[in-house]
């Protein structure tokens, strides 16, 4: 899968952009210095895949700030993608509207081949891998920095599970709010089924494919990490679901945590009823806490390296390669289960790597059909790598291709 055609409208800094990429696909080299908008770009094309910026609190920061000031403002990403033997066109708007004569209201409409969707329908139209320094938080940071990584992944690919995870916040939401009601001044316990219900069904999908994907993704990574390493560490990825279906060990000896585990083989019906009867269980307990104690949004996924957590006792080293091995195998899962490779997306990750992992990065973009990457320093690559790339040079909310 490839893009071939990208136009931004009031996009952060970018208020008109208008670029073909090149074809056949390769890798496109965008450079320029500090605070040119290279990172936007690449948000931008993010943003195509899954319809969350990945640090902006709101979309409103997406809406040129200029254009943001007029009564109605319109942050458009229009491409142009290959796809399965055909072209598409992927359209999204992000809209800040006036309401009455102070409110403003943003919202966003998507266009998949000039039909108008919804996002849980129009994501997974469009695949890309996002490699951001700051995301060595993914191995090192809390649990939610992880829980996000594989959202956004499985979100691509695993058909119904967008909309599975914006259901499951909804009711996790309102059965918050009701267990702190039912705890500060009591009530009909009976109201949480419903929503013990709604979590369960929801979460059983997100589950379900979490635990599937975990392990396929696992071993991807642990044979890229073992090329990467020379064959030095052996990379596991132990995943934990808050609410897990297996059997709890008797007398609360926990198993070690490092010893595999085998969750595969549960079926949708088992998990959600599971679940069900494991809210219910919790139920005066929650009542007393307020909050729902198990589930999706409590799941964590540990990186394990040669015995150790990464995210507790690696190297800076250890922890930039194990993300490198998660990020080549995200695209390389995405692959595996929809034959198309995404577009990764890559944004000074070089300037961080050493030599070797430089140069282990390069070669294994091979595979993958297109790459943009940003740099402030186009000396950083090999200047035969250079020679097969496309520069684009960005400047001020402006880019030109050339050399
Ligand atoms: N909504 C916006 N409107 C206008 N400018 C913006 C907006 N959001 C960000 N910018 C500006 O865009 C510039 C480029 O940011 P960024 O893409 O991170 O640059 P780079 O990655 O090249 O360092 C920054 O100077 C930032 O202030
Ligand atoms: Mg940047």
């Amino acid at each position: 899968m490839h893009l071939t055609h990208l136009s931004l409208t009031n996009f952060r800094a970018f208020s008109r952009l208008d670029m073909a990429l090149p074809n056949p696909p390769g890798v496109v080299l965008v450079v320029g210095d500090n605070a040119q908008g290279k990172t936007s770009l690449l948000e931008a094309v993010f943003y195509l895949a899954t319809f969350s910026s990945f640090h902006a609190n709101s979309d409103r920061q997406l809406i040129n700030l200029l254009a943001a000031q007029d009564a109605l403002s319109v942050a458009r990403i229009v491409a142009e993608y290959w796809r399965s033997g055909r072209m598409h066109r992927l359209e999204v708007r992000v809209i800040l509207d006036s309401v009455g004569p102070t409110g403003r209201r943003l919202r966003k409409e998507v266009l998949v081949d000039g039909v108008k969707r919804t996002v849980g329908q129009a994501v997974g139209n469009f695949l890309a891998v996002l490699f951001l320094p700051q995301m060595m938080q993914i191995i090192e940071g809390g649990p939610e920095e992880r829980r996000r990584y594989l959202n956004l992944a499985l979100s691509q690919v695993v058909p119904g599970y967008a909309e599975a995870l914006s259901s499951y916040q909804q009711a996790l939401q309102q059965r918050n709010a009701l267990l702190k009601l039912l705890s500060e001044r009591g009530g009909a316990v009976e109201q949480l089924d419903y929503w013990d219900g709604l979590l369960a069904q929801h979460g059983a999908t997100i589950l379900l494919a979490r635990m599937n994907a975990v392990q396929e993704m696992e071993r991807l990574a642990a044979r890229i990490h073992l090329r990467l390493t020379r064959n030095q560490e052996v990379l596991r990825w132990i995943y934990q679901p808050a609410y897990d279906p297996l059997p709890q060990p008797e007398g609360q000896y926990k198993l070690a945590i490092q010893t595999p585990v085998q969750r595969l083989g549960f079926t949708y019906e088992q998990l959600r009823r599971g679940f069900v009867e494991r809210l219910l269980a919790l139920r005066n307990e929650e009542i007393g806490r307020g909050v729902t104690t198990i589930g999706p949004h409590r799941d964590e996924l540990r990186f394990w390296s040669n015995g150790l957590d990464l995210g507790d006792f690696g190297s800076r080293g250890q922890v930039r390669t194990a993300l490198l091995s998660a990020k080549l195998a995200e695209a390389a899962w995405m692959h595996e289960k929809t034959g198309e490779w995404p577009v990764l997306l890559l944004d000074e990750t070089l300037a961080e790597l050493d030599v070797q992992r430089r140069a282990d990065l390069l070669e294994s973009q091979d595979e993958v059909q297109q790459v943009l990457m940003t740099t402030t320093d186009l000396k950083l690559f090999p200047q035969e790598f250079v020679d097969n790339c496309t520069v684009w040079w960005v400047q001020n909310g402006c880019v030109t291709a050339g050399d």
